[in-house]
């Protein structure tokens, strides 16, 4: 690919801005040389204004994501694209949310610019569990446990069960909760089914990856590693 284009798709700007970027010498390789347009150099070797070049596309990111940001391009409030470095929502392709956490639920959430990435984690066939923390407005019933791993409860609006899902007791109002589904407002409504609200929620992993010791709003560049420990089971 042309390097104008590759710049320009890593969202720095047009491809004429890019040109422009170009011509003032902000383009540079890692010795400082400044580069032209019709260069060849590896992707690792290229500065702008003296910075490393973004990665390439395949990129997969942890967020830790905060209550109160959605997982939105278009909501006029705080969206998670707010948190990244601002060329980072101008990329093409995108960097997309891997499935969506409500506005009120915090914890990790993985974007990626690579399609086939996206749909391998949220598959089905992939299964991989992902692991929410509810704190709830009343003490749990008891039953909780048999009827979210019976298989059968139906939510409100759908037609067919949910899947089997494990529950921890942590305390008379907080429980935590395996799934292997991502349905819409999927645990709220699954306590809500049961009589109870959640009052705060965090998805705490996704496969075997954790949320770690990330702040809220702090997010990172996943390694070959962690890809692995993705797919692992936790
Ligand atoms: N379940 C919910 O209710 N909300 C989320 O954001 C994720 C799972």
């Amino acid at each position: 690919m042309k390097l104008v284009k590759l710049i320009a798709n890593l969202g720095y700007g047009s491809r004429k801005d890019v040109g422009w970027m170009f011509r003032e010498g902000r383009i540079t390789d890692a010795a400082g040389e400044v580069l032209y347009a019709d260069d060849r150099v590896a992707h690792g070797d290229i500065r702008v204004d003296g910075e490393a070049l973004d990665p390439p596309q395949g990129l997969l990111i942890a967020l830790h994501k905060p209550v109160g940001h959605t997982c939105s391009t278009k909501d006029p409030g705080r969206v998670i694209y707010d948190l990244l470095p601002p060329r980072f929502r101008l990329r093409d392709p995108a960097l997309s949310p891997v499935g969506r956490l409500d506005r009120d639920t915090s914890g990790l959430l993985l974007m990626t610019d690579d399609g086939g990435l996206l749909h391998r984690i949220i598959s089905p066939k992939s299964n991989l569990p992902k692991v929410y923390e509810a704190t709830l407005a009343q003490d749990l019933r008891g039953d909780e446990v048999d009827v979210f791993a019976s298989g059968s409860l139906m939510l409100e609006s759908e037609d067919t069960p949910l899947a089997p899902a494990a529950m921890q007791v942590l305390s008379p109002r907080h429980a935590r909760l395996t799934l292997t589904e991502g349905r819409y407002h999927q645990v709220r409504r699954m306590f809500a089914a049961m009589g109870n609200r959640v009052e705060t929620l965090q998805r705490v992993s996704i496969g075997g990856l954790g949320l770690g010791d990330a702040a809220p709003g702090q997010w990172r560049i996943l390694t070959g590693e962690d890809r692995s420990r993705l797919f692992s089971s936790p």
